[in-house]
């Protein structure tokens, strides 16, 4: 039977109790972790949010009927127990916290019983994360994620400390609200007082907290959360949360500045991990020359290398092919991997074309310095050793080509880059390796919709000395944004906005909008800039994405208490899920018939 808490106040968390307090007694709760029978004494961990403790029941201390009670108890039995702090004797547990002492208990209380739970609440739990996320309650009992969960919180405690330090106001912005300039699909929400037309979620709170700019509010910071209905990967959720800020009067190297020490404070207080300030900076197309990616990882080298000089007369098809297409060929060397069995690296080439390359072009360097290549048959001996030079090609290396458009040839070699890395282990995990990507490209040419789309969103400020170009090259425009990349993720991205109705006009038109249109979608944003708006500029971080890292956790879901799987759905609650037939009709809302797949 479940005992009350009356007359009982827990005087310590599990981890509370150390050393000092040998001899005195005190008042813990929790649950039971483990309990093991030994006879006349029974040994349990008790844990809680802070970690395990360990008490004993002896018929002695603790007198018979407690000691009965104690013998009933079972894995997550949630129970209240009065002992005196005991320094152990010998066995000193070095695993734990309070490894040095236990808990002689004089007392007990069960405040709730517990089935036998699904899965074993443990640290690195090995079972399916299916069954962990439908028990989620359960799952989240175990210690590593109540070490994520907490180190968010911590993590958004002192965002919040030090932002209003620097002068920033928290102001909340609305989740009903019309479609964000973000660019992914929106979750809409029906309205039951204006049948047929929805309010969207919003995918960030970026018109609000440039209207709040136009409000005077001047510096402004929210933990917002965030939605966006795209493809989930894992450093991706429908819902997130954002540590979203704006600041009036300001420049790229104001924004930079306050993120900068905002991370070093989070890095160090957290962590004990100095940043060393300024951050590393890059251009995207230095970036995406040297490593494929606008989100590179720096942890290793492994750069891409350009040999499209080198090859653009040799007899080999598929690269002239591209060149004269206007791409290019380059190559990455996979230092000691060129004993690498041809079934792997078939394998690589089927990665690659994930990614929409082709092939992949390889020589591998033996030992004795003879190769063996996919393409020699169609060049001079001159071509190939120019070619391993350009990449520092040596005995034993695996030298791997991509010969495409740009764009093709960036994302398979940069995502080849790290998926070798992996392979190889060659990525120093304690490492924190920061970057900020400048100029980003203002604009980019989506084939799709035969248009140029904002790399960023449309109010994304271009490079004052690329103007120019605006109306004769558009996609030559460089942005004022940036992006802050930790460890190869992108965890913030922001940008200087534009607040000249001129250029902000001619944004449009190059994206393609009339007037009417622009108007249709941000006017309240287009007319608030005409009653006085300062220059002004901001960053979002994907706060979950941020603490993911910081906690080395290879999962998004790590660190969110209740996340959504691959899907979009939750497999605790089911949702989404129907709705009754009355809410649909007061919604003004009917299902069509969708066919079984
Ligand atoms: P952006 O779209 O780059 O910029 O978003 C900012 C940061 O949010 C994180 N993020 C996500 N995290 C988890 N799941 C998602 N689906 C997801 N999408 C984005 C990323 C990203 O860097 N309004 C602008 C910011 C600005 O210009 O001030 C914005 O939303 O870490
Ligand atoms: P093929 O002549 O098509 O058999 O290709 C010869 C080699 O070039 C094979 O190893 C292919 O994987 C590789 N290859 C094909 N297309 C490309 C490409 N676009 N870039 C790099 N290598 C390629």
């Amino acid at each position: 039977m479940a005992e009350s808490m009356q007359g009982l106040h827990r005087s310590h968390r599990c981890t509370e109790v150390n050393n000092s307090l040998v001899g005195q007694t005190v008042t813990v709760m929790g649950w039971v972790a483990k309990s093991r029978n030994k006879g006349g004494i029974i040994f349990v961990d008790l844990r809680d949010r802070s970690g395990i403790l360990q008490v004993i029941f002896e018929d002695s201390k603790c007198g018979t009927e407690c000691f009965e009670k104690a013998a009933k108890l079972r894995s997550e039995f949630v129970v209240a127990i009065e002992g005196t702090v005991n320094k152990r004797e010998g066995a000193v547990n070095e695993n734990l916290a309070t490894g040095d002492i236990e808990i002689v208990a004089s007392s007990l209380r069960i405040l709730s019983e517990a089935e036998t739970p699904p899965f074993p609440i443990e640290e690195n739990s090995k079972t399916k994360e299916e069954l962990r996320l439908k028990y989620r309650y359960l799952d989240l009992r175990r210690p590593d994620l109540q070490r994520n969960l907490i180190m968010k919180s911590k993590v958004a405690t002192l965002a919040r400390q030090f932002m209003a330090k620097e002068g920033f106001l928290e102001i909340e912005t609305p989740m009903l609200t019309k479609s964000t300039p973000e660019g992914a699909r929106d979750y809409l929400v029906p309205s039951r007082i204006h049948p047929g037309t929805f309010y969207a979620l919003p995918q960030s709170p970026q018109l609000f907290k440039q209207l709040l700019m136009c409000s005077g509010y001047d510096r402004y910071f929210q933990i917002a959360r965030c939605f966006r209905d795209e493809d989930l990967r894992a450093d991706r959720q429908p819902e997130f949360t954002q540590m979203d800020m704006e600041l009036s009067f300001v420049d790229v190297e104001d924004v930079i500045d306050v993120n900068e020490r905002l991370l070093a404070k989070l890095f160090k207080d957290i962590l004990n991990i100095e940043i060393t300030l300024p951050i590393k900076r890059m251009t995207w197309i230095e970036a995406m020359n040297r490593f494929g990616s606008d989100k590179p990882d720096l942890r290793f080298g492994m750069e891409l290398k350009d040999i499209s000089e080198l090859v653009k007369e040799c007899g080999f098809g598929v690269f002239t092919g591209a060149l004269t297409n206007g791409g290019s060929v380059r190559g990455i060397n996979a230092k000691g991997q060129g004993a690498m069995p041809r079934k792997k690296i078939d394998a690589l080439v089927e990665f690659a074309k994930t990614y929409g390359a082709k092939g992949l072009a390889y020589i591998a360097i033996n030992e004795d310095g003879t190769y063996k290549s996919s393409f020699a048959k169609f060049m001079t001996e001159d071509e190939m050793k120019s070619i391993c030079e350009a990449l520092d090609g040596q005995a034993g290396d695996l030298l791997l080509f991509a010969a495409d458009k740009n764009k093709v040839v960036w994302d398979t070699l940069g995502a080849l880059r790290c998926h070798l890395a992996e392979m190889m282990d060659i990525i120093d995990k304690d490492v924190f390796e920061f970057v900020w990507i400048t100029e980003f490209p203002l604009l980019e040419w989506s084939e799709e919709q035969g248009r140029y789309t904002a790399m960023h969103h449309p109010f994304t400020m271009p490079m004052e000395e690329d103007l120019a170009f605006i109306d004769t090259d558009p996609g030559k425009v460089r942005a004022k944004a940036y992006d802050i990349v930790l460890n190869g993720n992108e965890i913030g991205g922001g940008s200087v906005r534009i607040h000249q109705n001129d250029i902000q006009e001619k944004m449009f038109e190059c994206l393609g909008f009339t007037k009417e249109q622009a108007y249709e979608r941000f006017g309240f944003l287009l007319e608030a800039f005409k009653y006085g708006v300062p220059p002004h500029a901001g960053l979002a971080y994907g706060l979950d994405r941020l603490v993911m890292i910081m906690a080395k956790q290879e999962s998004i879901r790590d660190v969110i208490a209740f996340p959504k799987v691959k899907d979009a759905s939750c497999l605790m609650t089911n949702a989404p899920d129907v709705v009754d037939d009355a809410q649909l009709v007061e919604l003004g809302i009917r299902i069509t018939e969708t066919e079984e797949i």
